[in-house]
């Protein structure tokens, strides 16, 4: 079943383009899930099997996204999303007035919401109306002597521009800390090129939502400042990773998000950057506003005529899934799972 299509059952009668707000559940991840939730009716959510459980299967998912992420599993935390990682490592930085943050025009809530709550200064590189070529210079324009931390997206969620992560942290020579809300499993990431590399299980990865984790370098640098109880999470003693981790997930949000990610067919990104080049060069040949450039990830921005709202809504009515962004776009998230078929549904829904 890996890499089909008729995992997911929601494509059998939509055109589903809103993995970038959640992703499609396939069969089998909903199967786990409720497998877990049916043990626990029976044998007892606290029995200490089911425990017991739970945290073997903890440690394995743990292991399975250091594999998919190739990162060392010692520095992976488990979290319930991308927000909560960033809010793991702004609070875990203790950073004050004093100290300045630098970010982007082109954030999304999960990200801005963490820096406004640190009471640090922040700075904004304008990159959101500007080609991604130009957003090296933008970033690094902001930079101050003053500046603790570069935060920002991998692939900004407004257009699906990718910035380029390495060569701010390399020209910078400051800590980075990347939101990985669009990129992680929507097109290859080196989450060890950052400080601090969120990941989101319910996009890209088609997790339960509530899933997620987080890469930090150099776990022993942050200190956490909300602790839980160290059995909850699994090990005994938390060391690296693990002991910034505040979320002992209920075993079928586990299960699920670890079934979702050893679904992942191995061409996922090949797959996603054809079909999302397939949509862009459809929704321009139809005379469509394409907001986004080509080659990059797999959000594709749009504006039409209609209002928004409704195009979204007569997109809805015709089995079309999209997504109306705040500022008024449109966007079409492309995973590896759709079709050609799927990107004329939602051109004709459109035209
Ligand atoms: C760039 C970006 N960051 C963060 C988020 C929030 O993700 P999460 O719900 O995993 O916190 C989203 C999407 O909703 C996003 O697009």
């Amino acid at each position: 079943m890996i890499g089909r299509r008729d995992s997911f059952p929601v494509l059998e009668r939509v055109a589903y383009l809103n993995a970038g707000s959640v992703g499609p559940l396939s069969s089998r991840t909903a199967d786990v899930m409720a497998d877990w939730e049916r043990r626990s009716l029976e044998v007892g959510r606290g029995a200490h099997g089911a425990f017991a459980a739970r945290m073997e299967l903890r440690e394995q998912l743990r292991q399975r996204l250091a594999l998919s992420l190739e990162a060392p599993v010692e520095n992976l935390a488990l979290t319930g999303s991308t927000t909560e990682g960033c809010h793991i490592v702004i609070s875990g930085l203790g950073l004050g007035p004093e100290d300045e943050v630098v970010t982007t025009d082109a954030e999304h809530f999960g990200l801005v919401g963490t820096l406004g709550s640190s009471g640090a200064a922040i700075r904004v590189g304008a990159v959101a109306d500007r080609p991604p070529a130009e957003a090296l210079e933008a970033v690094l324009e902001a930079v101050t002597p003053h500046t603790r931390l570069i935060a920002l997206s991998h692939v900004l969620w407004l257009n699906g521009h990718v910035m380029p992560v390495a060569e701010i942290k390399r020209q910078s020579g400051l800590p980075v800390l990347v939101d990985g809300a669009q990129s992680v499993g929507a097109i290859p990431v080196d989450v060890t090129a950052a400080d601090y590399y969120t990941v989101s299980g319910q996009k890209w990865l088609c997790g339960p939502e509530l899933t997620g984790a987080l890469y930090v370098a150099d776990p022993d640098r942050l200190r956490p400042r909300l602790v839980i109880d160290a059995a909850a999470t699994g090990i005994p003693e938390r060391t690296g990773g693990a002991r910034l981790e505040m979320l002992f997930h209920p075993g079928s949000l586990a299960a699920g998000f670890l079934a979702a990610v050893e679904d992942l067919p191995a061409d996922r990104f090949e797959r996603g950057a054809e079909i999302t080049r397939y949509c862009r060069e459809a929704l321009a040949a139809a005379g469509i506003r394409v907001l986004s450039e080509a080659d990059q990830a797999t959000l594709v921005a749009f504006t039409t005529d209609e209002s928004p709202d409704l195009a979204v809504e007569g997109c809805e009515e015709v089995g079309v899934v999209i997504r109306r962004l705040p500022n008024g776009w449109l966007r079409a998230s492309c995973g590896w799972w759709n079709t050609p078929e799927d990107i004329d549904r939602l051109v004709a829904a459109l035209s």
